[in-house]
């Protein structure tokens, strides 16, 4: 089996936990993905409000071995890196991040779970799949303009209809925010 290297080029590095957005960016841009060493404690298995390595490795790292998703984390990270200036533009893309590469769902053959911050918590995944919750149809402006919240469990999930849809989505709202400042 490939190492994630040798399939997308990406690699993790190091870092010692929470770290600056624009240091967070610069490093999808260069296909690194920031993981921490740290382990959480077995009565945090269902949630953690600062990542651990469990959630970075284990929830991240699938998906950057796929090609089309991996070039997706680097076009995210080049466009957070090009707008690092510009307040809106980071809110927006932090939220788009967040309610997919952390928390989103899919719908393939029935809902299923694909995003870090959900894969990494058994009661999370539960909780996301149970009647309990909104969830809702991809809609990138819905999203962008959704605040979050990264202290208590999610009550509201977006779900995609493929993965092709969030990068064509993410393409348009490149060109969007591209063309504002042109
Ligand atoms: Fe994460």
């Amino acid at each position: 089996m490939p190492s994630l290297t040798e399939s997308t080029g990406w690699s993790i590095e190091v870092v010692p936990g929470l770290i600056p957005v624009e240091d967070f960016f610069r490093l999808l841009a260069q296909r690194k993905f920031s993981a921490s060493t740290w382990v959480r404690k077995m009565d945090q298995l269902d949630y953690l409000e600062e990542p651990d390595m469990f959630h970075d490795v284990f929830g991240h790292t699938p998906l950057l071995a796929e090609p089309k998703f991996a070039q997706f984390m680097k076009d995210f990270g080049d466009l957070g890196v090009e707008f690092i200036d510009d307040e809106e533009v980071v809110i927006q893309l932090q939220r788009l991040y967040w309610f997919t590469i952390e928390f989103g769902l899919i719908y393939e053959n029935g809902r299923k779970v694909y995003g870090a911050g959900i894969c990494s918590s058994f009661g999370e995944t539960t909780h996301s799949l149970s009647e309990n919750v909104e969830v809702v149809s991809f809609d990138l402006e819905r999203v962008i303009n959704t605040e979050f919240k990264t202290d208590v469990v999610q009550t509201l999930y977006f779900e995609l209809e493929s993965f092709d849809q969030l990068f064509e989505e993410f393409k348009l709202f490149r060109d969007t925010i591209r063309e504002k400042v042109a």
